[in-house]
């Protein structure tokens, strides 16, 4: 099926293994250090969770295996450009895939686990199971219930006009003026079913063509409780540590929900807590993380050997960080956060004045203490870890291992990694420092493309000047063609440096 359909495969931060790494580390298991660690990605696709990791950790040892022939040789072609040696493609079936000579550190399982028969998910427990190293970590993401279940409605729908007989394109095409039509007949729908129902259609129908075919017409694909797949684990002796999205782990021991709840939960175990929080504010897709049982010893971690990053923007240009007063933080989507805890008021506004890059815990407490005249004190110092872990479990401070290779806008040191060179050539996205997908448009793509050869902003300037002139790209001013060449270039540069801010903010500005 991935032979005929390519799938578009992107890498996401939650499958990055430091993620696995902080996660185990909070809960009192000692991941295994990523500079020299062995890594497998089952159905890795075409790599692209893979390269960036590989270009990061050079002495890691890092396997791929996929089904698909063609996915593995297009992955084998991208390993051949960058020069990678320490980073090997396996095409074959996990059922069969020989593994006794070999364990690993971190085993990456992605959209995979719902897409396959009963016998391939038992081979992925087992894989965890036998190949995974004492204190190593394991993601395994699936479709989870009931989250996923108006998804599974859209997909019942969608079945009953699906043609297979017909053409990728025709039967998107069909699939999505069903949808239409869905949404047309509940357009008056003021019930919750019905307006859930619209709404599942509304998402669905900004989706790429790629997840019409590998997700909603699909024949063979299954959705779980988290129970059940830590059932199923359980009997693989692995234990379950939490999920690779922070705010998806609602359970003790890290954190207690922030929704007040007359619920008596200590009636409840921790994965019946977070089964309890699935029925209550349902997600759809789980990625969750299991170690051998035997590795765990469950002590609290402190934050103090993390690298810390928030992507929380203070709304008020001068944030009051000195009293308890009330600010508000913008996230990253439309989400903002009440702060008054003067500390954590000051290490955001720290964070922000040093994004993209991270800092460490004790940079950051200094800093925050710095701004804001706070003495350091033990007790408050508790006081500040607890709440930084708070903002950590909604999503909102992010913690890493090691420091990501991010950088501001330095411009005499412009630099992009060479994956990203390599993605820009081919591919409407690249994958930033942060391992997040950032879409790229033609001149996006024309500079990473130059940021290879060139790294100091004057001359990228005048490359980037001479395609304007040339005609290679136009650049309009009240629908007018710009003539004047001195007022070309002035325009020119406010929108290379318009680009430049842009790849910064994102994290795909790294250092050499
Ligand atoms: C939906 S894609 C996910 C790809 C990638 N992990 C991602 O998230 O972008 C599922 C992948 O699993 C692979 N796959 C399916 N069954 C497999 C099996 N039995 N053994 C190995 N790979 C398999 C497919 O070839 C495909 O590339």
């Amino acid at each position: 099926m991935y032979d005929r359909l390519s799938f578009e495969s992107r890498s996401s931060p939650e499958r990055h293994p430091q993620r696995l790494a902080v996660i185990a580390h909070l809960l009192g298991v000692s991941a295994p250090k990523l500079e020299n660690a062995s890594i497998l990605e089952i159905g890795c696709s075409t790599g692209a969770n893979l390269f960036p990791v590989a270009l990061q950790y050079s002495q890691a040892k890092l396997v791929g295996l996929d089904l698909s022939e063609s996915q593995i040789a297009q992955a084998n072609v991208i390993k051949d450009s960058l020069g990678l040696s320490h980073i090997s493609f396996v095409q074959g079936d996990i059922r069969t895939f020989s593994y006794e000579s070999q364990s690993f550190d971190y085993i990456l399982c992605h959209g995979v686990f719902s897409w396959v028969s009963g016998d391939v998910q038992e081979a992925i427990l087992e894989l965890f199971e036998k190949g995974l190293r004492p204190n190593g970590v394991a993601l395994v993401s699936y479709n989870c219930n009931p989250g996923w279940h108006m998804r599974g409605v859209t997909r019942n729908i969608l079945s009953l006009f699906d043609n297979k007989q017909l053409t990728a394109d025709k039967r998107i095409a069909q699939a999505r003026s069903v949808l239409a039509s869905g949404e047309d007949a509940l357009v008056d729908a003021f019930r919750p079913y019905g307006l859930q129902l619209r709404d599942e259609f509304e998402r669905s129908h900004k989706r790429s063509d790629s997840f019409f075919l590998h997700e909603l017409l699909e024949e063979n694909t299954s959705a779980f409780r988290v129970t059940e797949v830590v059932e199923r684990a359980r009997a693989h002796n692995l234990h379950y540590l939490g999920d690779a999205h922070p705010s998806r782990m609602r359970a003790e021991p890290v954190s207690r929900p922030s929704v007040p709840l007359s619920f008596d939960l200590d009636l409840l175990s921790g994965i019946e807590q977070e089964q309890l929080f699935d029925h209550l504010f349902p997600v759809a897709l789980r990625a969750s993380l299991f170690t051998q049982a035997a590795s765990v010893k469950l002590t609290k971690k402190s934050l103090q050997d993390f690298y810390i990053t928030s992507p929380l923007v203070p709304l008020s240009e001068r944030p009051d960080i000195f009293s308890e007063q009330r600010e508000v933080f913008c996230g990253p989507t439309e989400l903002t956060i009440d702060v008054t805890h003067p500390l954590v008021k000051g290490a955001l506004v720290y964070l922000r004045r040093m994004w993209p890059e991270t800092v460490s815990f004790h940079e950051l407490y200094e800093g925050a203490c710095s701004l804001t005249g706070k003495k350091k004190n033990r007790k408050e110092k508790g006081a500040f870890e607890e709440e930084l872990l708070k903002l950590f479990f909604q999503n909102l401070v992010e913690f890493y291992v090691e420091p990501l290779r991010c950088i501001g806008l330095d411009m005499q040191a412009l630099l992009v990694s060479s994956y990203a060179q390599e993605q820009a050539q081919r591919s409407e996205w690249v994958t930033s420092e942060r391992h997040e997908a950032f879409p790229v448009d033609p001149l996006s793509k024309y500079l990473i493309a130059e940021l290879g050869e060139v790294s100091d902003f004057d001359t990228l300037l005048e490359k980037f000047y001479t395609m304007f002139r040339e005609g290679n790209f136009a650049v309009q001013e009240d629908g007018e063609k710009i003539v004047d060449p001195v007022h070309l270039k002035e325009v020119v540069q406010e929108k290379l440096h318009e680009y430049l801010e842009q790849f910064a903010e994102a994290g795909l500005l790294c250092r050499a």
